[in-house]
């Protein structure tokens, strides 16, 4: 029987899961997510998407690795030999999100040492696409921007340190110092942030609902990409995480805790985002939906804006807030990466170090198209579209595979029960069998319709605007290409003997 490596004690595994959940997705994308989608009416397609598919995938994904006891790879493969892809596909699409988040946490370096003389001034756009990643034209690369490529290496050198540690003494130990260290820092963030005058306006632009946009299938869309990225599931991450796990460990008392804890932070984050939007908007006379801006604009151009204007330790406040993306930033991007050097590890026998070095140096070279002139706009469309068509479609053939076709929902619901304080009843299979089949199918649907149209139809406009040829190299070729990889990937010999010749090496567990 392999030896396979465990987490230390059970704290260590929910502040591991906790660290990968909470991230970029939690403090950049979800306040602008939440306020473009109908702003507290958001929250009805968010809850829903987080009780009957967030929290019962992670519960699944939990529970899978934890029976099967291998990357997700391995425990597909494990669970019924043709499902192997399916793993690969979804650690394809970790190994895609691992090359540009990097990235972003680089920009978060430089924002952090930048804060410490204001260096944006002013004009905080021309600050960041002129002056700092010297943005060329969609397409183009234009060359490296020193800038970004310099903590882009140090960002690397850092997250690969730490998994060639170990799952205990790196992956454990790096999270019981990022995660108490970001709460605390984003607790002052917050505390600051609604003390400031003009919060209550932009608390109350973040949380007065418009029922209408809950007829829209894209916010149902944004809800459930939401809710995906940010518990970090259907992207391989959690069933490798849960692969370390003892067999004697509670399953889905550990799924509630990771998830309420990520959504409240998530919420915490919003309320702290509009609070200083408030501010901001109320200085300047506007509303604030005239200051806010999605993802890269709310955190590199309009936050150092705010950060300007406050009223006193401005330099202190700009580093604390960025320091924060980047500890937020780090703790998931481990977790990220994990997955292909869990899946490198299992299924070419070869160690964790050889997987880090291998795996992670391929990500760390793919990476450098992000830190080019041009980076910005292959980032914005590979983001885009591994998101939508990566890990929210991971997501519905995960679910309908394992309900529908494998029909191992009964056996991982009774695995799960008898290991866990909690015990899962009728809700879980029928959220998982039926509710999120329906809802997520319809919404993939509606999402392929509207952007193969927008594809074939150039007057209605692909994403962002850019031109065709962008989208089709930059957007559907990279979310296609985890796919295809994916299958490739399958079909390599397992040269891992163990794997190779077992169909299904369970972790039984003990009931408590
Ligand atoms: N779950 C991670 C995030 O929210 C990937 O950023």
């Amino acid at each position: 029987m392999e030896t396979r490596s465990q987490w230390g004690t059970r704290a260590g595994f929910i502040l591991a899961a906790a660290g990968s959940a909470i991230g970029l997705g939690n403090i950049w994308r979800f306040p602008a997510t939440a306020f473009e989608n109908g702003g507290g009416a958001f929250m009805v397609p968010y809850l829903i998407a987080l009780l009957t598919a967030g929290i019962p995938i992670l519960i699944m994904e939990f529970t899978m690795g934890h029976r099967y006891r291998g990357s997700a790879p391995l425990t597909y493969k494990r669970m019924n030999k043709k499902s192997e892809w399916i793993g690969w596909w979804g650690v394809l699409v970790a190994f895609v999100i691992s090359t540009y988040y990097s990235v972003i946490i680089a920009w978060a370096i430089m924002y952090s040492i930048f804060s410490f003389n204001l260096n944006w001034g002013s004009d905080t756009e021309g600050f960041l696409f002129g002056s700092y990643l010297e943005t060329a034209a969609p397409g183009e690369f234009g060359g490296f921007v020193p800038g970004v490529l310099i903590p882009l290496i140090i960002v690397w050198l850092l997250v690969l340190g730490i998994l060639y540690r170990g799952v205990k003494k790196g992956i454990e130990m790096a999270n019981r110092i990022f995660i108490p260290l970001l709460v605390l820092v984003f607790l002052v963030i917050v505390i600051r942030a609604i003390t400031l005058p003009g919060a209550v306006e932009g608390l109350n632009a973040f949380f007065t609902p418009d029922f209408s946009a809950l007829a829209d299938g894209q916010v149902w869309v944004a809800a459930y990409g939401q809710i995906f990225f940010s518990l970090s599931i259907a992207f391989a991450i959690m069933i490798t995480y849960s692969s370390y796990l003892p067999k004697k460990s509670d399953i889905t008392n550990n799924a509630f805790i990771v998830g309420f804890g990520n959504s409240s932070f998530e919420l915490l984050c919003g309320i702290g985002v509009f609070s200083v939007l408030g501010f901001m908007a109320v200085q300047q006379g506007v509303g604030v939906n005239e200051v806010v801006a999605g993802g890269v604009g709310l955190a590199f151009v309009v936050f150092p804006q705010i950060i300007n204007e406050l009223p006193a330790l401005n330099e202190l406040f700009g580093f604390l807030f960025f320091i924060s993306l980047v500890l937020a930033g780090l703790s998931s991007l481990i977790s990220i990466i994990e997955t292909y050097v869990a899946g490198l590890s299992d299924k070419f026998n070869i160690s964790r170090q050889k997987a880090v070095i291998f795996g992670g140096g391929f990500a760390a070279l793919v990476s450098l198209v992000f830190a080019t002139r041009g980076g910005l706009n292959f980032l914005d469309a590979a983001d885009y579209f591994i998101n939508q068509f990566g890990v929210a479609f991971v997501g519905l053939v995960e679910v309908v595979l394992i309900a529908w076709v494998l029909r191992k929902l009964g056996e991982l619901k009774e695995h799960a029960n008898e290991i866990s304080d909690i015990r899962l009843g009728g809700w879980w299979t029928f959220s998982l069998g039926v509710i999120t089949p329906i809802v997520l199918g319809y919404t993939m649907y509606d999402l392929f319709r509207t952007n193969l149209m927008r594809l074939f139809e150039t007057e209605t406009g692909n994403y962002a605007n850019y031109p065709d040829a962008f989208i089709l190299y930059g957007g559907w070729f990279v979310a296609g290409g985890a796919l295809v990889v994916g299958i490739i990937m399958a079909l390599f010999k397992w040269r891992n003997a163990s794997a190779a010749s077992e169909n299904e090496t369970q972790n039984t567990g003990e009931a408590k």
